[in-house]
Formats: C-alpha cells, sequence, structure tokens
C-alpha cells in the first residue's frame, strides 16, 4: 500500500517522465542544463547526484539553485539516513524542483562507504523507509532510480522485492538503470559497460507491476528505437548519448511530447546561449564552464573538430571570449546554413 502523503492535497502532479535526461556527475551541472533546455523545452532534466551531507551542511545556493529556466528539473540526492533525506526533500520543494530523485545506482566505492547508492539495492527496507521519510515530508514526487541487481544479490526475485518495498513507502516512478552493478572490482565507469544490458528484465518488471511508472535507462542512443520501448514502457532516460551528441534532443519536443514547434537549429541555440554566457562572464565565470558542456554540438556534420578545437584549445589562447564565441559561431553559420535549418525535418 502506498503511504499516505503528509498533506495529500498539496501533492504535486508530477513532471512528464517520458524522456529524460541522467544525472551525470560533473556533467549535467547547471551550465549544461540551461544548454540542454535550449533544445529541447519538455526533457525532465536531472541535476547531478548531491548527498545529503552537502545539502544539509554545504553552500546551498551551490547545490539547490538552479535558472527557472532548466524546468522541469528533478533533483538527485544521495542518501540513506531517512531524517536527512527529509530534510533534503522539503529543502528540494522550497527550492522549487519538480521531483525528488534518490539515487540507488552509483556504484563507486568513495559513496558504498557512506551506504550510497546501488549497495543500497541490498537493504530495500532501509530505502524503503528513506523514501516513506521523503515522501512524508513534501509534496513531490519522490522517484528512485536503480540498478537491475548488485552481484550476490541479482535475482530476479530480488529486484521484485526491492521494487515492491519501495513502492509500498511511496514511491511510483522506477528509473531502472538495466544492467547490474559489480561493486567490487570494477569502477563506476567499467560499471557503465561491462555488466550486459537486460532491458528484457526492465520489461518483465513493467509487466508484473502494470501500475508503476518504469523508466528504461542504459545503452540508449537511437530515438526510434526509444520510441519503440514506449510500446511497453514508460519513458527513456539517456545519460552519455545527451551529453556527447546533444542535438539528439532536438527532435525530442515532437516525438515525445506531441509538440509541433519546430526544433531550433544548431546556431540558434548558440545565438540563445550567448546572453547567458555573458551572464555568466559579467558574474566573474569563466566561458569554459559552460562551452565544455557544448563541444558535441555539431557532432556528424562538418566542422564539428573545428568547432571543438576552436572552443577548447583556442579559448585558452585569448583575452576576448566572447568575440571568439561571435566569430565561431559566424564561422559555423558560413559553414553549415542552410544544412542546419530547423524546417527541414528528417
Ligand atoms: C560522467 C557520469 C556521471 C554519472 N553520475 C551519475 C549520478 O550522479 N547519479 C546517477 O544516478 N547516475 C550517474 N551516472 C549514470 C547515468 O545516470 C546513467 O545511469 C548511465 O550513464 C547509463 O545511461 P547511458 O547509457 O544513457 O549513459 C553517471 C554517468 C556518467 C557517464
Amino acid at each position: 500500500m502506498t503511504a499516505t502523503p503528509a498533506n495529500p492535497v498539496l501533492r504535486r502532479p508530477g513532471p512528464s517522465r517520458r524522456f529524460c535526461v541522467a544525472p551525470m556527475m560533473d556533467w549535467t551541472d547547471r551550465h549544461y542544463r540551461f544548454f540542454a533546455r535550449l533544445i529541447s523545452q519538455h526533457a525532465l532534466l536531472y541535476t547531478e547526484m548531491v548527498t545529503t551531507g552537502a545539502v544539509i551542511h554545504g553552500d546551498r545556493s551551490r547545490f539547490l539553485g538552479f535558472d527557472p529556466a532548466e524546468q522541469p528539473l528533478a533533483l538527485q540526492l544521495g542518501g540513506s539516513k531517512p531524517d536527512e533525506l527529509a530534510t533534503c526533500a522539503a529543502l528540494a520543494e522550497q527550492a522549487g524542483f519538480a521531483e525528488v530523485n534518490l539515487n540507488v545506482g552509483c556504484p563507486s566505492d568513495r559513496v558504498q562507504n557512506n551506504m550510497i547508492g546501488a549497495c543500497l539495492m541490498a537493504h530495500p527496507a532501509l530505502v524503503a523507509q528513506g523514501v516513506n521519510a521523503m515522501h512524508e515530508a513534501c509534496g513531490l514526487p519522490v522517484t528512485v532510480k536503480h540498478r537491475i541487481g548488485i552481484n550476490g544479490h541479482d535475482s530476479y526475485a530480488q529486484l521484485c522485492d526491492f521494487v515492491g518495498q519501495v513502492h509500498a513507502a511511496g514511491c511510483d516512478t522506477f528509473i531502472v538503470h538495466a544492467r547490474i552493478a559489480i561493486l567490487e572490482g570494477l569502477s563506476p565507469k567499467e560499471n557503465r559497460d561491462i555488466p550486459p544490458l537486460r532491458y528484457d528484465v526492465v520489461q518483465q518488471l513493467k509487466a508484473d507491476f502494470p501500475q508503476l511508472e518504469i523508466i528504461l535507462n542504459g545503452g540508449l542512443t537511437d530515438l526510434d528505437v526509444m520510441q519503440e520501448h514506449m510500446a511497453t514502457l514508460d519513458g527513456v532516460m539517456v545519460g552519455r548519448e545527451a551529453y556527447h551528441n546533444p542535438y539528439l534532443m532536438a527532435d525530442v519536443d515532437r516525438r515525445f511530447f506531441a509538440d509541433p514547434t519546430p526544433r531550433p537549429s544548431r546556431i540558434e541555440v548558440l545565438q540563445a546561449l550567448r546572453p547567458y554566457i555573458a551572464a555568466h562572464l559579467a558574474n566573474g565565470g569563466a566561458m569554459n564552464h559552460v562551452t565544455r558542456h557544448i563541444l558535441g554540438l555539431f557532432q556528424g556534420l562538418p566542422g564539428a573538430r573545428h568547432f571543438r578545437r576552436q572552443l577548447s584549445s583556442a579559448l585558452h589562447r585569448t583575452d576576448d571570449p566572447l568575440g571568439l564565441y561571435d566569430e565561431l559561431l559566424a564561422d559555423m553559420m558560413r559553414r553549415l546554413e542552410p544544412r542546419d535549418c530547423p524546417v527541414q525535418q528528417a
């Protein structure tokens, strides 16, 4: 049975999760999210994982701050102490996030030692307590991102037990990275590639828990394939491809959210990003904080390498970063138009 929220009247409808961009440490910071939002208006974006300790004891504006343009935006928490999770969920609601998500998928040693991440798959009752505490502390949807198992704890029955207990505590949305994590011997990076992808397990989970929202994550790079998964699953979460090839998101609004607005061209995205970069520079920031996230914008097109190089190496040599940006924009416009025309849809 789903736990009753502290104040059911205040429970907000969740954002659509048909297409989500995965939480990625060091990658999905606020600058990346602002940039991603210029490409898709509807994709649900996630913060990097923030530990409960950082939220409670650290710089709140750093860990919970975002630009309203990033919405819909979910905060991902790392932690397992129910009281701390509750405090952070309430702070997430105050800060205006659309969802609060618990990380039960990260395999790094550092987080394991603190009972954070994938190791929690072996402790479903603790995760359920944490989710219940978050659910009672805020009116936001509480979701969980997890693996299909961890080594020594990877049977389908154990996965169902985990999902069943956590659902009973108040979570109706499970974002499932479709591979196990091996907690000893593999690095986090290897844990994103080596254990085989088991989409069939996620599909079985949806068949056995049809009332739950099940979002598929892991190895998704092609919008057609994602659309096929939508026939049986509720949505997809894309990580590395959305980072390395961000223009993938340009078709997401029309395909997955039935929004007929024409996609912006890459050039229009760069033009729209310019005032944001100017404001960041005016606040004492460096252009690279923003532009390191946009290097893949032209992936697969002529000039992609030139764009990447100019933004990574030439940037270090200039004392007029915005001037360089403008030159590069004009240069890419000459190279690409009309190929990069927004109205010519594939
Ligand atoms: C650089 C990097 C950082 C990541 N950080 C997080 C994180 O903070 N929280 C999390 O739940 N998963 C994290 N992940 C895992 C992704 O969210 C995602 O589950 C994984 O990359 C598989 O999806 P993909 O194949 O679409 O990339 C990270 C992945 C990468 C590549």
